[in-house]
């Protein structure tokens, strides 16, 4: 995006009126003043200056022109930002980057199935059993509208009606999985009979859907809408987006195993809660937690599944260099259980007093059940906690090597870790050996890794090729958005930059770019590598623009002499390159 154009958004954009949306201000001589809403504070520092159009906190420094303010605070791209301001100062982008999201009819029609869902829960009388079910769950109204929980009645096909009246396309219903065709080719609804859980993509799009049964006899306790374009359950978390601003102010983000825990604990005033879904977290799902805050707990069920899903969770998040903390619920409740059985005052104090660093977890865990006089015990405790410290800081190797050397009865000086093989350096592909893809892609793509490493060559690209010189759309949209993420920052963070992708652009980068060696390997390109990269690019274009010349010469009659002189220079200048 233009600097002039992004100027002209934070001029049309008062300031004051933006951020009185989300804090409450006060008049305070020039400026006004307000809790800040980007950390937790009980007097205000959030300093809003109508004169300089910016808001600022004098404490934390959060803050920043309208666009910046708009996007931290809404979790979004500085394009996004741009363009949702511009839009609603009546400025016109005529750029394709205001092209929408190619889902946005998914995320349409979605929306509609947890609306005619949520009407139901309150409208019909089988929604009524839901709705006590609910009530007997101890939800209020307030929490049934802010979890915009649904019931699905058991018609068979009333969703599908509905949908079919409103004029969705019925391609569409399958596609996402809310509605299912049998063999005899009529239509039924996914879900019957189920209270239901939307969730939400982090910008706060539904894009899928939970239903749990109401029969304690049924076999399967939540039925889970279908992996799907938009509904990918490795990539997001429940109830991210909506605790967005409680994670923001807390900086933390409490991660449960269940939809009742994170709701349970929400209706205990801990509202930074988010769970997955049925399934062990994934890196995706780790690097979106970083995406959002620094630090994490794990509040997993109190059971041996939840303490083994934890041991696994650890070191996914600590990839992602997130503080990891472990509450372990006592008598091997969950969370939800044990707000039930001992109240809200006592689970906050669970935080206080049952929260451990996740090596005394580990260490607590590892230990547990084993019997210290038994050789095969000794031998495989000793094994895990020489692993788990393996690669960690000095002061917590000593740590817990004394520890474990007088848990073992035995001198720490025994304690050796295992030399790790040396690890081969792998053989480094040149750049100009062919591979699968042509010359060219590949030069993309090795721009596209360049433009990560650091701004400055990425400026240089930028100068040489324009987005409409790539070929491939992804890469080119791709390339755009590293424009707009180094106008706003000096230095790349790749998890927040990967969090600002669409999903297609970000499944691109994630399978097809830094799955690569090439990143992986961390090889430098030098400059003159680059230039000749640049000029691959050119030349590709150029013999694109070649085909099309060539064939509007042939087949057209009055062809002008212009383009004939072009097509003249393009095939000398290529002959030139070889
Ligand atoms: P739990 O069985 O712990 O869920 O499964 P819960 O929240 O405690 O359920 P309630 O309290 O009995 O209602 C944890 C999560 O695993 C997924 C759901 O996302 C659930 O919240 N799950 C569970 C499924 O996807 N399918 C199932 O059949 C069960
Ligand atoms: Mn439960």
């Amino acid at each position: 995006m233009e600097e002039k154009l992004i100027q002209e958004i934070n001029e049309k954009t008062p300031i004051v009126d933006l951020v009185s949306e989300f804090v409450s201000l006060s008049k305070r001589g020039k400026n006004y003043m307000g809790l800040c809403p980007f950390h937790q504070e009980k007097t205000p520092s959030f300093s809003v200056s109508p004169e300089k159009n910016i808001a600022k906190c004098m404490s934390c420094g959060e803050g920043g022109t309208p666009i910046n303010f708009y996007r931290k605070i809404k979790n979004i791209s500085f394009e996004e930002a741009a363009t949702a301001l511009a839009e609603r100062a009546g400025i016109k982008i005529k750029t394709q980057k205001q092209k929408s999201d190619p889902n946005q009819h998914y995320y349409k029609l979605m929306n509609e199935v947890a609306n005619f869902y949520q009407f139901n829960l309150k409208n019909s009388e089988k929604g009524q059993e839901a709705l006590k079910y609910l009530y007997q769950r101890q939800m209020d109204d307030d929490l049934i509208l802010h979890f915009k929980m649904g019931y699905a009645p058991s018609h068979g096909d009333t969703l599908y009606q509905v949908l079919k009246d409103k004029k969705y396309s019925v391609s569409d219903m399958i596609a996402l999985g809310v509605v299912k065709q049998s063999d005899d080719g009529s239509y039924y609804d996914l879900f019957s009979d189920r209270v239901i859980f939307p969730i939400t993509n982090p910008k706060g799009d539904v894009v899928g859907l939970s239903g749990r049964t109401l029969n304690p006899k049924d076999q399967v306790k939540y039925i889970n809408s279908p992996e799907t374009v938009i509904f990918k359950k490795g990539f997001l978390l429940y109830h991210l987006y909506e605790a967005l601003s409680e994670i923001r102010v807390s900086k933390q983000v409490i991660l449960y195993e269940g939809f009742f825990d994170v709701i349970s604990s929400y209706a205990a005033g801990v509202k930074n809660g988010v769970a997955t879904m049925g399934t062990a977290l994934t890196k995706n799902q780790s690097n979106l937690i970083k995406s959002v805050a620094p630090s994490v707990i794990i509040a997993y069920d109190g059971d041996a599944a939840g303490q083994k899903a934890t041991d696994h969770a650890i070191p996914i998040l600590e990839k992602e260099r997130l503080k990891v903390e472990v509450l372990t619920i006592p008598e091997q409740m969950d969370p939800d259980d044990f707000i039930k059985s001992y109240g809200p005052e006592q689970y906050e104090m669970l935080f206080g007093e049952y929260t451990v660093d996740a090596y005394a977890f580990r260490y607590t865990y590892y230990k547990q059940g084993k019997n210290l006089s038994d050789a095969n015990d000794m031998k495989a405790f000793r094994r895990l906690v020489m692993s788990m410290i393996q690669n960690s800081d000095a002061s917590i190797k000593g740590f817990y090597l004394q520890k474990l050397a007088h848990d073992l009865n035995i001198p720490v000086e025994s304690l050796e870790f295992k030399r790790q093989p040396e690890r081969q350096e792998p053989i480094l592909p040149k750049p100009e050996r062919p591979m699968m893809l042509d010359k060219y892609a590949k030069a993309e793509r090795y721009l596209i890794f360049t433009m990560l490493r650091s701004k400055k060559a990425s400026d240089q690209i930028m100068k040489h090729l324009k987005q409409t010189d790539f070929a491939e759309t992804i890469t080119a949209s791709i390339r755009l958005k590293i424009e707009s993420y180094y106008e706003e920052h000096s230095d790349m963070d790749l998890n927040q930059f990967l969090d600002q992708l669409s999903t297609e652009q970000r499944t691109h980068m994630e399978t097809q770019l830094l799955s690569d060696m090439f990143w992986t390997n961390q090889i430098e390109i030098s400059e003159p590598e680059m230039e000749g990269y640049i000029q691959l690019v050119k030349e590709a274009n150029m013999k694109r623009r070649l085909e099309y010349l060539r064939e509007k010469i042939n087949n057209e009659d009055n062809v002008s002499d212009i383009l004939i002189t072009e097509r003249d220079q393009i095939i000398v200048s290529l002959k030139h390159k070889k």
